[in-house]
């Protein structure tokens, strides 16, 4: 049937659940008819708003358009929309920002009710329920067996030869979990397809809509400087010997530096071939792929660029033994993280002098995405790396602050920090080392000062702070509009 008429099957209140991860296998058609169904309902004065539950994030076809439609009540696990984000911060819209690979198990165990109905964007489906997902999982196969209604959304631009790319496992739960079987990047545990009740189908509706995934900005020095800062730390602890010498699996986070840093690692002659086993696979790692750098990468989805996903499909007998895409639970599952021994590298909006890290909170309290799968990562990793620049806002931010404004990794998991200006390495030192550590190596020459001060302004403790001054970076950029005018003379 057609989208419009699809949408008219959701009922306010319905608890809806969406495929793919990322703008990646998210669906686009139904999601926009139905925040058209919402503003129709709104303006004959009947209430209509949804429970959104969806792998991550997704395109502005689904996150936009229904924001922006006012047809969202509640959204979980993350985001990363900015009319979204204006309405969750706003308060309209009830976001619950959680660690990715949880979702589908919260779920199971019931935490948040029955799902309505499952919206599943296809590469293909069979007379007997068999879904061949396209290139983002999420947490589809739990949608699918959860929810009571399904509505599929075939997408003519996801091939068939699709067909093998996907390991679809779902644990079964506690207390008869087993291990989950996959003892290196490349193992198989699941299926190749979602299979589902014909019945539940309760329409199928068709698109020729690409996916939304957005341009890289192009490097600049600071970006460069932290992927080659990444790069030299990496191949030190190579010739160190604390990474074996095959390396290690890499899990890459989201975003320009994230894509930038894995450019750097390729490049980096002293590190060999590498695997990936990580959340979202980005354009760098089908180029270091096609280079030879890469030799296998395990991801939730391929949220590449048009021009890359063309590419991939355009060559599937090069890709298909090289990639594998599975639930975004098994992805980013900790007991495999352990196992494998992943190196996680992530990105800090922002960190402070003891090694805590803040992923989400802009100041403390306005969401920017979420935690996402950060914290799968960064808790479970052989050795979790945390980046991001010295400097925000043309300086006015330092992203190093005495004390996070919120915690989402604290300082018992972030092991190494990065900026453009070096590397701490936060391994055995203590707490007042690894303040003098992050002060020294990573924090912009134009905060260095102010950050001595505060140090001098902690006494006492295990881990000292001064708790009336820990914030006065903050406090400085919310009445100036600057960090730098902080002044801690006044603490003494
Ligand atoms: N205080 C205030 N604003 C800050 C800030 C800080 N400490 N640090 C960054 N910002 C602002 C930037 O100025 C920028 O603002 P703009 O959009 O107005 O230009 C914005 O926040 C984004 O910063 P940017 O440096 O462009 O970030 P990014 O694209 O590299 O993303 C995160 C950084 C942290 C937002 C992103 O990586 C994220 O959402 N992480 C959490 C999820 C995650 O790690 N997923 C991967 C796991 S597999």
């Amino acid at each position: 049937m057609s989208a419009a008429e699809a949408a008219r099957l959701i009922k306010n209140g319905d608890k809806v659940a969406t495929s793919g991860f990322t703008a990646s296998g998210s669906p686009k058609e139904l999601p926009t008819a139905i925040a058209r169904f919402a503003e129709e309902e709104h303006n004959a004065g009947r209430e209509f708003k949804i429970d959104l539950f969806t792998g991550s994030s997704t395109g502005d076809s689904c996150d936009g358009e229904l924001a922006r439609a006012h047809a969202v009540n509640f959204r979980t696990p993350y985001q990363s929309n900015k009319d979204l984000r204006k309405a969750i911060n706003a308060g309209e819209v009830k976001y619950i920002d959680m660690h990715l690979s949880q979702l589908a198990q919260e779920l199971r165990y019931g935490t948040y009710g029955k799902l309505d109905v499952a919206i599943i964007e296809a590469a293909d489906l069979s007379a007997n329920g068999e879904i061949l997902l396209t290139a983002g999982v999420g947490s589809t196969p739990t949608f699918a067996r959860l929810a009571s209604k399904i509505i599929v959304e075939i997408n003519d631009m996801q091939p068939k030869t699709l067909l093998g790319m996907h390991d679809l496992f779902e644990p079964v739960d506690p207390p008869y979990r087993k291990e989950i079987p996959i003892y290196s990047v490349k193992d198989r545990a699941g299926s190749l397809t979602v299979k589902v009740d014909p019945d539940k189908i309760i329409a199928v509706v068709n698109t020729s809509r690409p996916n939304e995934v957005g341009k890289f900005t192009p490097l600049d020095d600071t970006t460069t400087r932290i992927g080659q800062n990444v790069a030299s730390f990496l191949a030190s602890q190579l010739k160190s010997g604390f990474i074996p010498k095959d390396f290690l699996p890499i899990q890459s986070g989201v975003g320009n530096v994230a894509n930038a840093v894995l450019g750097f690692l390729g490049e980096d002659k002293e590190i060999p071939q590498f695997t990936m086993y990580t959340e979202v696979i980005q354009d760098a790692v089908i180029k270091l792929m096609k280079e030879g750098r890469i030799s296998f990468a395990s991801g939730c989805s391929l949220t590449v660029t048009q021009p890359v996903l063309e590419d991939v499909y355009n060559n599937m007998n090069d890709f298909r033994d090289k990639l594998v895409l599975r639930p975004i639970e098994i992805s980013n599952n900790p007991e495999i993280i352990r196992r494998l021994g992943l190196i996680s590298i992530n990105t800090a909006l922002e960190a402070d002098i003891y090694g805590n890290v803040n992923s989400t909170h802009v100041l403390g309290s306005k969401m920017m995405n979420g935690i996402g799968g950060s914290g799968d990562f960064t808790r479970n990793a052989y050795l979790s790396i945390y980046t991001c620049p010295s400097t925000q806002k043309d300086g006015c931010i330092s992203p190093i602050v005495p004390m996070v404004s919120h915690v989402d990794h604290s300082e018992h998991s972030v092991k190494v920090l990065v900026t453009e200006q070096g590397v701490a390495d936060l391994r055995g030192k203590a707490p007042e080392e690894r303040a003098k550590c992050i002060i020294e190596n990573c924090v912009h020459p134009d905060y260095k000062q102010l950050m001595w001060d505060y140090l001098k302004l902690c006494k006492g403790g295990q881990t000292a702070h001064s708790l009336m001054a820990a914030f006065a970076l903050h406090d400085a950029f919310a009445k100036t509009g600057d960090m730098r005018k902080a002044d801690f003379a006044k603490f003494e």
